[in-house]
């Protein structure tokens, strides 16, 4: 996509969650919308979606979209795992490449794992898959790293995700 095309998709994006999740502080629901809106709204993704951490020792499936997706993921494991481990955004062009890459769907070739930070606690993180190589750029992970802050902000009681 061209640049200027995945800018004014990104904008549109970011207004279109803040409005979404506005007035809504339940984390379930807010990460349902976001998920809905992020696989219908970006091109070329075959899964979206949330894994909450539970604990200090696993990620647990929260609100997607796309294939019934692996339910539990050790933390450490897979780029998901590796995400909460690093705290930080995890791009990877090939998924064949990832050493521990946890394969839900086949079909996946390359993924964007963000993690949900907030007062230096690691909620969890999201998710997008794609099935083609090389789908997300470093200005891919930036723009939905500015989606996942709008999320952290709109959600003042996150301990539904905790409990599950
Ligand atoms: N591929 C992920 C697992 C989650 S699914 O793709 C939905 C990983 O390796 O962390």
């Amino acid at each position: 996509m061209p640049a200027t095309g995945k800018q004014r998709l990104y904008a549109e994006l970011g207004q279109q969650l803040a409005a979404l999740l506005k007035g809504e502080s339940y984390l379930v629901a807010n990460a349902a919308n976001m998920a809905a809106l992020i696989y219908h709204g970006l091109p070329d993704l075959n899964w979206a979606g949330f894994y909450f951490a539970q604990g200090e020792h696993a990620l647990v499936l929260g609100p997607f979209q796309g294939k019934p997706a692996c339910m539990r993921i050790p933390w450490g494991q897979g780029v998901c795992g590796a995400a909460v481990v690093r705290r930080k955004a995890i791009v990877v062009p090939d998924v064949h490449e990832f050493p521990g890459h946890i394969a839900c769907d086949p079909d996946s070739r390359s993924e964007l794992v963000v993690p949900l930070i907030k007062d230096d606690r690691v909620l969890g993180v999201l998710d997008l898959d794609s099935p083609v190589r090389a789908r997300f750029d470093q200005e891919d992970r930036a723009a939905v790293e500015r989606l996942v802050a709008v999320f952290l902000d709109a959600i003042k009681d996150y301990s539904a995700g905790f409990s599950l």
